[in-house]
């Protein structure tokens, strides 16, 4: 059976606002050049559209690690399921993320990378659920901040579908 979907955030908005960040971020690290690093598989369609809005130099890798299970709550148990290709010695890091909810796997992510000796570390997330928190967690830039609810679209999955909604929607149960 199809689920309902509604728009919590239109495309529109969405691209609108990623052209801002990367805007942002470019000004931020003019002279520089920026390592993206994109967390799988949620993080791929925030990351590709915001580096496409970046104008100082880019270079990506990807890295999964997984906190979920197949349902909507946080186990709290982060798995390293890929890691980086490249080390992060001397480079000017950005961390891309689809969604802080509890805090847990980014705070868990970022004091592993931190631990390589990046020349700067940073995280930029397209949607924040800050009433979710229990880990806490520093972030450089925030597409939106929304509330308590479950979303999909722009990378985030329900059951691993809606991913490629080219918006942020709410499934309807
Ligand atoms: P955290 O460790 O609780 O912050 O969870 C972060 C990860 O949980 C995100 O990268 C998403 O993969 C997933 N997640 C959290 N909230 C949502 C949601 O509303 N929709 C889809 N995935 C979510
Ligand atoms: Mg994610």
């Amino acid at each position: 059976m199809e689920d309902k979907v509604s728009v919590m955030i239109s495309e529109e908005e969405v691209n609108k606002r990623i052209l801002e960040m990367g805007k942002i971020i470019s000004e931020k690290y003019a002279g520089k050049s920026i390592h993206l690093i994109c967390v799988l598989k949620g993080g791929a369609f925030f990351m590709t559209e915001l580096a496409k809005r970046i104008t100082v130099p880019v270079t990506l890798d990807f890295m999964s690690v997984s906190s979920y299970g197949s349902g909507s709550e946080s186990s709290g148990v982060v798995k390293f399921v890929k890691d980086l290709d490249e080390p992060l010695e001397g480079k000017d890091v950005i961390v891309v993320e689809d969604i802080i909810d509890s805090g847990r796997t980014l705070s868990y992510l970022m004091e592993i990378l931190k631990k390589r000796n990046p020349k700067s570390l940073a995280l930029c997330t397209l949607l924040d659920k800050p009433d979710r928190r229990v880990k806490e967690v520093k972030v450089d830039w925030v597409g939106f901040e929304i509330p308590d609810k479950f979303v999909v679209g722009y990378g985030l999955d329900y059951d691993q579908k809606y991913r490629n909604l080219p918006y942020i929607g709410v499934v309807e149960v």
